[in-house]
């Protein structure tokens, strides 16, 4: 196996640090650049959805450092996701990826969410009425299994889904995901949900590793936290570097957005930090933040009204009436 690389179920390799391309700006230029960077500095692995718009600008640059001979096509790992409105047909929404990306397969295809939205609704801020009120989630999973056996995809996972979900989703699955993309940093741990991916062989891939600051969603919670800088001064290293390598030493991969040269760098440098027990013991006495994460609030609404098992969709949840009162964003 290639270093900075793990195994998943399915035998495939996945690069434990990957490039998200989610801006709000969605900038073709920017991110085509970006994406240059990144591949110089080493990044090998690379996040996109439909929703987020970036696969054009992705899959362009991309094809870019193919023919200039700056990697090839089997070192890197794309990974895209279907969207809520596409639940009835994966196959036809995958191929529609693979036509703005310009390739002929990506190496992970995920559902982005356990929720189904209206067919109309290519937007990633859904309103209420936008929700469907029942997700077939056999259906779709039945869908994904055909997009890998046409060899549109490599391989085939779940995004934001519960220990309860994915169990429900095992009871039928011929095969069963290879991989659980959530939010997991330092704040918000996960541990519940790793334990049980854990024991399923799902690999777990953590998205806003540093809390996504500066996204509406996001916070500095993470990166501003004394005692994550604190372990940072004590290493020499940055917050950054201290929360990437944290999710690294609890087995997940990192999906971490930067467009900026330096900041990609630092990312990519996480890879040399070791943190040690008693920083870990630190981060792990830390009181979790989840109410400043907006991410859970429209789906805690949702599960009411779209849900395939009536489980809650992530392990940790606040009160009905307090995500309600701040249903704002999705997180996409
Ligand atoms: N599956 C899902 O539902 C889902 C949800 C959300 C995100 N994602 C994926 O995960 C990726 C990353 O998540 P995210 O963008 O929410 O959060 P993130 O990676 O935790 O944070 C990104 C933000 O942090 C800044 N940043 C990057 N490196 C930094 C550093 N070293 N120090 C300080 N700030 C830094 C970035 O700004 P600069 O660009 O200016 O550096 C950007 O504003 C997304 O792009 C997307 O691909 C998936």
């Amino acid at each position: 196996m290639r270093s900075n690389q793990v195994r998943l179920n399915n035998g495939i390799t996945i690069p434990v640090i990957g490039m998200g391309t989610y801006s709000m700006e969605n900038d073709r230029k920017t991110t085509e650049n970006a994406v240059h960077m990144a591949l110089k500095i080493g990044y090998r692995h690379f996040d996109t959805a439909k929703i987020y718009g970036s696969e054009p600008a992705l899959g362009n640059a991309l094809r870019e450092a193919i023919i200039d001979g700056v990697v090839e096509r089997e070192d890197i790992f794309v990974t895209s996701k279907l969207w809520g409105s596409d639940h009835n047909d994966p196959v036809s929404a995958l191929k529609q990826s693979l036509q703005k990306l310009g390739m002929e397969y990506v190496d992970m295809y995920l559902v982005h969410w356990p929720v189904k939205l209206k067919p109309w609704v290519c937007y990633p801020v859904p309103k209420e009425e936008d929700f469907e009120k029942v997700l077939d989630m056999e259906k779709t999973w039945f869908g994904m299994e055909k997009c890998l056996e046409m060899g549109l995809c490599r391989s085939i996972g779940v995004s934001n889904f519960s220990s309860t979900k994915i169990e429900t989703l095992l009871d039928f699955a011929s095969v069963p995901p290879a991989i659980n993309q959530v939010e997991m940093h330092p704040m918000w741990r996960q541990k519940k949900l790793r334990d049980f991916c854990g024991d399923y062989r799902i690999h777990v891939s953590a998205y806003s590793p540093l809390g996504g600051p500066g996204n509406a969603w996001g916070s500095t919670a993470v990166v501003n936290n004394p005692i994550i800088q604190s372990i940072a001064l004590k290493h020499r290293s940055t917050p950054a570097q201290v929360a990437l390598n944290w999710g690294l030493s609890k087995g997940a991969s990192v999906i971490v957005k930067s467009f900026n040269e330096d900041r990609l760098k630092e990312n990519m440098g996480a890879l040399d930090l070791k943190l040690d027990d008693y920083d870990l013991l630190e981060i792990e006495k830390r009181r979790k933040c989840e109410d400043s994460f907006f991410l859970r609030l429209i789906f805690l609404y949702s599960i009411d009204k779209n849900t395939f098992s009536g489980s809650n969709m992530l392990d940790a949840k606040p009160s009905m009436n307090k995500t309600k009162q701040n249903l704002k964003t999705i997180r996409c």
